[in-house]
C-alpha cells in the first residue's frame, strides 16, 4: 500500500471524501457478486471484470475476501497491480488473521481499504457467532484499530444492520468510528428494508454520532434485492446522507442479487433533479460493461433488466413505435446512446403498425406507396400472428417483386 491517496495536499483520491455531492460507487462484482451462483471467475476473468470496471470509472473496487480463498487472494494481488485508478479493497471478517491477510493482499496497491465486517444482529451473534453485545462490540474496536494500524483507508460494515437493535446498531458505528473507521456501510444484509425505514436508519446514525460528520467518516449503503427494493432502498439511504454506495455490475449477488449499478447511475443522471448528487460513472460504458460481465459468467441479464436489458431501448407496439418516430421523448426518458447502447430497436411484431413498418422497410431500402403499404401491412400482420420474430429477411420475402425491383441504397444492414 504505497499511498494512502489521504496525503497533506489532498490527492485526487481524496476528493470523494470531501465533496459532499459527489457518491462514490464501490462494486462488489468481483466480492459479493461473485460469491453467487453461477457467477465464480477465474483470476484472468477477474482482471478482465476490473479493467472493465475501471473504464467505467467505479471509485472503489472489492476485489475479493482475501482469506476466502488462495484464488480470492490471488485475485486482489494480481487486481492491485493492474489496476490503478479505484481504490482496491479486500474483505476481511473481524479477525485479526483475516485482517493481516487482506492487507498482504493489498500490499501492491497503490490506494487500498481493508473492509471489516462483523454482524450486528442478535439473530447472527446468538446463532450464528454464538457471542454476545459486549464481544460484539470489544471486537469492533479492536478489528477496527488493527486494520487502521495496516491501512489508513478502513471501512466498517455492522453486517445485518436493518433487523439489529438500533440502539445497539449506534453503540457498534460509535466504536468503529471511535476506532478510526474511514467509512461505515450499513448492508440491508437480508433485503429486508424499505425505503422509507432505510432511509431513517441512516438519518438517525448520523445525528446520533456527530463523531460521523466532525470526522469526515462517509455513510454507505449496502442492499440485497430480496424484496426488489435494492435500488430503491440505496437511492434513500443517499436522501439521508449517505455518499457510498455498493453494487454490483447487473444486480448480481447472493440470492436476489445486491442493487444493480447502472439503475443506480442512470437514477441518479437522470433524475439529479431530484437526488442533486453527481458520481464518477461514465454512462456510456454501462452496457459494455454490463456485457463484458455478462460474457464471463453463466448468465446474462433479463431482457426487460432496466438500464442493460435487450428490451430496455426496443418498442413494439404500434402506438409507441409510431410516437417514437415523432419523437423519441414520447417513451425514452434516456437515450440509448447515453447508456452505450448503439440504438433504440423498433421490434416488428403483431403489435407494430404501418408507421414502424414503412420506416423498416425504408432503412431497408424500399420505398412504398400508401396503397403497397396497405398490402405489405396485411400480409406482415398475418405472419406476425405466426411467428414470434420478424426478421429482415421475413419482411423481405413478404414484398412482391415490383417492390423488390425497385430496391435502391439501404441506410440500414440486415438483422
Ligand atoms: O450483505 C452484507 O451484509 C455483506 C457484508 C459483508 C458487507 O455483503
Ligand atoms: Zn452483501
Amino acid at each position: 500500500m504505497r499511498d494512502t491517496g489521504r496525503d497533506a495536499e489532498g490527492s485526487q483520491a481524496d476528493v470523494y471524501m470531501t465533496q459532499t455531492n459527489h457518491v462514490v460507487f464501490f462494486d462488489t462484482t468481483l466480492r459479493d457478486g461473485e460469491q453467487s451462483p453461477g457467477c465464480s471467475m477465474t483470476t484472468q476473468e477477474k482482471l478482465t471484470m476490473a479493467h472493465a470496471l475501471e473504464e467505467l470509472g467505479v471509485d472503489i473496487l472489492e476485489a475479493g475476501f482475501a482469506m476466502a480463498s488462495e484464488g480470492d487472494f490471488a485475485a486482489i494481488s494480481t487486481i492491485t497491480q493492474a489496476i490503478r485508478k479505484p481504490r482496491i479493497a479486500s474483505l476481511a471478517r473481524a479477525k485479526s488473521e483475516d485482517i493481516e491477510m487482506a492487507a498482504r493482499a493489498l500490499q501492491f496497491a497503490d490506494r487500498a481499504r481493508i473492509h471489516v465486517f462483523l454482524a450486528s444482529s442478535d439473530l447472527h451473534l446468538e446463532y450464528k457467532l454464538k457471542i454476545g453485545r459486549q464481544e460484539a462490540l470489544d471486537l469492533t474496536g479492536e478489528a477496527v484499530r488493527l486494520a487502521r494500524s495496516l491501512c489508513d483507508d478502513v471501512e466498517f460494515s455492522p453486517e445485518d444492520s436493518t433487523r439489529s437493535d438500533r440502539d445497539f446498531l449506534v453503540d457498534m458505528v460509535r466504536i468503529a468510528v471511535e476506532a478510526g473507521a474511514t467509512t461505515i456501510n450499513m448492508p440491508d444484509t437480508v433485503g429486508y428494508s424499505t425505503p422509507e425505514e432505510y432511509g431513517r436508519m441512516f438519518a438517525e446514525v448520523r445525528e446520533r454520532i456527530p463523531a460521523i460528520d466532525e470526522k469526515g467518516v462517509i455513510l454507505s449503503s449496502h442492499c440485497h434485492d430480496d424484496l426488489g427494493l435494492a435500488v430503491a432502498n440505496s437511492l434513500a439511504a443517499i436522501q439521508n446522507g449517505a455518499r457510498q454506495v455498493e453494487c454490483t455490475i447487473n444486480g448480481i449477488g447472493e440470492r436476489a442479487g445486491n442493487a444493480a449499478l447502472e439503475e443506480i447511475a442512470a437514477a441518479l443522471y437522470v433524475r439529479r433533479d431530484h437526488y442533486g448528487v453527481d458520481t464518477s460513472v461514465q454512462l456510456d460504458k454501462l452496457f459494455p460493461t454490463s456485457q463484458v460481465l455478462g460474457q464471463i459468467i453463466t448468465f446474462r441479464p433479463s431482457p426487460n433488466k432496466a438500464v442493460v436489458g435487450d428490451n430496455a431501448f426496443a418498442h413494439e407496439s404500434g402506438i409507441h413505435q409510431h410516437g417514437m418516430l415523432a419523437n423519441p421523448l414520447c417513451y425514452e426518458i434516456m437515450t440509448p446512446a447515453l447508456v452505450g447502447v448503439a440504438k433504440t430497436h423498433l421490434v416488428l411484431g403483431k403489435h407494430s403498425g404501418r408507421a414502424a413498418l414503412r420506416h423498416r422497410l425504408e432503412q431497408l431500402g424500399f420505398t412504398v406507396d400508401r396503397d403497397e403499404l396497405q398490402h405489405v401491412y396485411y400480409r406482415f400482420v398475418a405472419l406476425a400472428d405466426r411467428k414470434k420474430n420478424i426478421y429482415d429477411q421475413d419482411l423481405i420475402g413478404l414484398l412482391p417483386d415490383e417492390i423488390r425491383e425497385r430496391r435502391h441504397m439501404p441506410v440500414a444492414e440486415l438483422d
